[in-house]
């Protein structure tokens, strides 16, 4: 095992601003790290991965079964700390170490092997010649310089250097309290000489939500998947009417001689909404999460079941586009409170009024809606994943 990929992806993500950590989030129906990791695996050129991230993302990653994943660490509070970290975990006869962020999900095998291949001679880290002028600026905002562009690379990650001579690079760094944002300014401080490798403008780094996008892009053309992205679901609840019950749907009370019978509160279109929604993102549907027999639903506000959900759909990475529901109802007469319901659906959702669509029907008298036994919802929804459409 001579060649080591070390991967910090231990950072906050605070830019991305998910609830979830970023190199988790769904790009092209894998997790970000998920594409970082599977470079690796395919570049021929490492042997083996250690994988710097907090504990919740090491156990998700060790279950995708990648052969060249063999070390783990935590990470630190900056990238540099999380990188020592990583570095410190190599095995003794670790020639090379091959620095590559985990937020930079679409590097190649190539641009990894390129940089692993220079550093048998010194450092090398990859990037490509500015495509843009830079301009230097100073603390008053005016330009102050302008450096010859031909000279100016933009530098990304992967970058390779003997790993004997990083780690103890970045142990001197540590004990001297120098903090660099990349590996390169580590290494020259401590006499590493660096060399630029070509590399690919496409090897974007995911920071923000729009990064997202356009790495499904990058991918979706390299690999043919496509960038699907929306995903619907379905959802369809009877409740029977029953008279000394409040009729709730849409977590609007509708005044009326009988209301839904339930354990909860029996909103069957609260109800509908949630399974749509659940299945959508393919999360089982409602009684797995809130069992009918567990004494905390008992006459449960639907609305506050209906923001669990949508936390839930925000942990998985999905965040809801929109939502139609039509309630099967004889009487009472719903459509004086359709514009209660869908602001009330719409609120615990975090979308807009227009996103949620309540419509309402008789049966003609026909079936047990038509008889008045009970009140049936239908329901329609849509999730996309984070960056796709934010
Ligand atoms: N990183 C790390 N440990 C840290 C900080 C960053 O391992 N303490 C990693 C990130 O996970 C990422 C890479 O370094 O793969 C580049 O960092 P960046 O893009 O800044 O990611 P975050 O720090 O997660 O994002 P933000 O700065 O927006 O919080
Ligand atoms: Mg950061």
């Amino acid at each position: 095992m001579s060649v080591w990929a070390v991967i910090p992806a231990a950072g906050r993500g605070e830019r991305m601003g998910a609830d979830m950590p970023k190199v988790l989030l769904p790009l092209l129906g894998e997790p970000v790290l998920w594409w970082t990791l599977s470079a690796c695996e395919d570049c021929g050129a490492i042997d083996a991965v250690c994988l710097v991230a907090p504990g919740e993302v090491l156990r998700e990653a060790e279950r995708w079964g990648f052969r060249k994943l063999l070390r783990t660490a935590l990470g630190g509070k900056s990238r540099g700390e999380s990188v020592l970290a990583g570095l410190e975990e190599l095995p003794g006869d670790a020639v090379i170490a091959v620095i590559h962020d985990g937020a930079r999900p679409c590097v190649t095998p190539q641009t990894l092997a390129a940089v692993a291949e220079a550093a048998r001679e010194g450092g090398a880290a990859s990037g490509f010649p500015a495509r843009d002028t830079i301009q230097q600026a100073g603390t008053d905002g005016f330009v102050e310089a302008t450096p010859e562009r031909a000279a100016l690379w933009a530098v990304q990650t992967p970058q390779a250097f003997g790993a004997a001579a990083i780690r103890s690079a970045y142990r001197r760094a540590r004990a001297e309290g120098f903090e660099a944002t990349d590996d390169v300014a580590v290494a020259r401080r401590y006499g590493i000489r660096v060399r630029l490798t070509a590399g690919d403008p496409g090897n974007i780094k995911v920071t923000s939500p729009s990064d997202l996008a356009a790495a499904a892009g990058i991918l979706a053309a390299r690999t043919g998947r496509t960038p699907g992205g929306v995903r619907v679901g379905i959802g369809i609840d009877t409740h029977r009417l029953e008279a000394g019950r409040p009729l709730i749907l849409g977590g609007v009370t509708v005044p009326y001689e009988r209301g839904l019978a339930g354990h909860s509160d029996a909103d069957a279109l609260t109800h509908a909404v949630i399974d749509a929604l659940l299945g959508a993102a393919a999360l089982d549907d409602i009684g797995v999460h809130f069992p009918d027999n567990d004494e905390r639903y008992r006459d449960a506000d639907s609305i506050a079941l209906l923001r669990e959900v949508r936390a839930k759909l925000r942990a998985a990475g999905y965040r809801v586009v929109n939502v139609d529901a039509t309630v099967v109802a004889q009487r009472p007469r719903l459509r004086g409170h359709i514009t209660d319901m869908r602001a009330r659906l719409a609120e615990a959702l975090g979308i807009a009024p227009d996103a949620v669509s309540v419509k309402a029907t008789t049966t003609e008298g026909l079936g047990p809606e038509g008889r008045g036994e009970g009140i049936t919802a239908h329901a329609i929804a849509a999730v996309a994943q984070y960056g796709l459409l934010r």
